[in-house]
């Protein structure tokens, strides 16, 4: 399972990079808007920090707007996957830019016939976003489910990146489907690591260590 961090921020994207887990990077527009950095050169200087895929979101709203926004986005720096969500305009767009080997993540998934048109226009990746589901008291990982099954069912090469993570729990439940991606937020990365049994256990042998070296 490959694990992306869902963010913009440079500092977040440089130390997960260092813990060696580090496999891609999304962000979208309201994350861009938290970071002081002018938005070309933040995306630049993320895809100096990652090998992987970074997802940049298209703001237009009509195909023959996204089409180019989408192909200056691309030429931005070479591991660019472009972010475009999924309404027949950007179906549409997605339909070109996929013919063009322009990688697209169709965001803003919320239904599994999104996530079927998505495969069909050529999409390298789908989002769901299960926590924005999930909080409407949906159950967000059932359509997760319902993608990976239709998607395996034809074939589909499009990977599931599990989107709108809220909890360590989530993305359990993603690997446990066999989801290819899960796009995870700093606070929820740190809390995969760690377990109080882990630190208590490490403790009491540090403890016990200060008997043995004191022999
Ligand atoms: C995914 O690509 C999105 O950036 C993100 O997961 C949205 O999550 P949110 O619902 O916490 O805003």
């Amino acid at each position: 399972m490959k694990l992306f961090l869902d963010t913009a921020n440079l500092q977040e994207i440089r130390e997960v990079a260092s813990w060696g887990i580090l496999d891609g990077v999304t962000t979208n527009p309201t994350l861009c808007s938290r970071e002081n950095v002018p938005f070309e050169k933040l995306v630049k200087e993320i895809c100096d920090l990652v090998s992987g895929p970074v997802s940049v979101e298209c703001v237009s709203t009509r195909a023959e707007e996204i089409v180019p926004e989408a192909r200056k986005l691309n030429g931005l720096a070479p591991n660019i996957a472009v972010k475009i969500p999924v309404n027949l305009e950007g179906l549409k767009a997605t339909r070109v830019l996929s013919a063009e080997g322009i990688k697209v993540n169709m965001t803003l998934v919320f239904s599994p016939s999104q996530a079927l048109l998505a495969a069909k226009a050529g999409a390298a990746f789908v989002s769901p976003f299960i926590g924005r589901l999930d909080d409407i008291s949906h159950h967000g990982m059932e359509l997760v489910e319902q993608i990976l099954t239709i998607y395996e069912n034809y074939s589909f090469e499009t990977e599931v990146i599990v989107a709108s993570v809220r909890h360590p729990g989530h993305v359990v439940e993603a690997a446990l489907l066999g989801a290819h991606i899960a796009t995870v937020p700093y606070s929820v990365m740190e809390k995969l690591a760690k377990h109080p049994l882990t630190d208590i256990g490490i403790d009491r042998f540090l403890q016990d260590w200060k008997k043995v070296a004191g022999k």
